[in-house]
């Protein structure tokens, strides 16, 4: 069913309101200050936030509230989100920001998507990305190890984490807790810092962290041999 019609009233209502909502507005406030320390920690400034599929825009309430000077642009594909809280509607699976954004948030949106647009969607995220990506996106183990079904929408795109990595791998290196660093960004991870790389995915990911050897060194101030 498209965005338009699916993500409806009705469904924030069932999803945001009431004992059974997915989370809260001060619980994902938590994820965006550890999101935030987690930048700066990367020495990643924040200046300017893309935010994909926002709802009801808790993250973009944090950054109010707490980096007011900071750029936002809030976007969602439900035109009834979109005039309920004031987001710019687009669909990323077919838009793409003109400049990238230090950090792109995109939480719970790419199950939704079928293959075909979720694989044009995680292109656009990168192209929109040039620092930070949060991102969730419920998988098939989620499906049966993790979720509470009772309380999440379970009629998704069900693909599995592989699926995910091998196309983000090109562009981001993953740091954990669902942030991914932008290979573009040269960002410095010690070897610990980072998830595992996925044997598969070796090859491609130690030929993108070479070029980044120079900013890494930087920051560990070793000299190379
Ligand atoms: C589960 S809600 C997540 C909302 C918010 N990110 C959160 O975590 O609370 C999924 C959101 O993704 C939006 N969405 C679905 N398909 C989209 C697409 N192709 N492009 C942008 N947003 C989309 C929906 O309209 C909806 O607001």
């Amino acid at each position: 069913m498209p965005a338009r019609q699916r993500f409806d009233a009705a469904y924030y209502r069932r999803h945001y309101q009431g004992p059974d909502r997915v989370h809260s507005a001060s619980q994902v406030g938590r994820l965006a200050a550890g999101t935030a320390g987690l930048a700066a920690w990367l020495c990643v400034e924040v200046r300017s936030v893309l935010e994909v599929g926002a709802g009801p825009g808790y993250w973009r309430a944090w950054f109010r509230r707490h980096r007011p000077g900071v750029r936002y642009l809030s976007t969602d594909a439900s035109a009834w989100a979109c005039r309920r809280w004031g987001h710019a509607r687009r669909d990323i699976s077919a838009w793409r920001p003109r400049a990238p954004f230090d950090l792109v948030v995109c939480q719970g949106v790419l199950q939704y998507l079928d293959d075909a647009a979720a694989a044009r969607a995680i292109e656009n995220l990168a192209a929109g990305c040039r620092g930070l990506l949060y991102l969730e996106a419920v998988t098939r183990h989620d499906l049966l190890e993790v979720v509470d079904a009772d309380r999440t929408d379970t009629s998704i795109h069900a693909r599995t984490g592989d699926w995910y990595r091998e196309r983000l791998d090109p562009h981001f290196a993953q740091v954990g807790a669902g942030i991914w660093a932008a290979r573009s960004a040269g960002i410095p991870l010690y070897e610990l810092e980072g998830a595992p790389v996925h044997p598969r995915l070796r090859r491609q990911s130690s030929a993108a962290s070479a070029a980044s050897s120079a900013a890494r060194l930087g920051r560990t101030g070793l000299e190379e041999s």
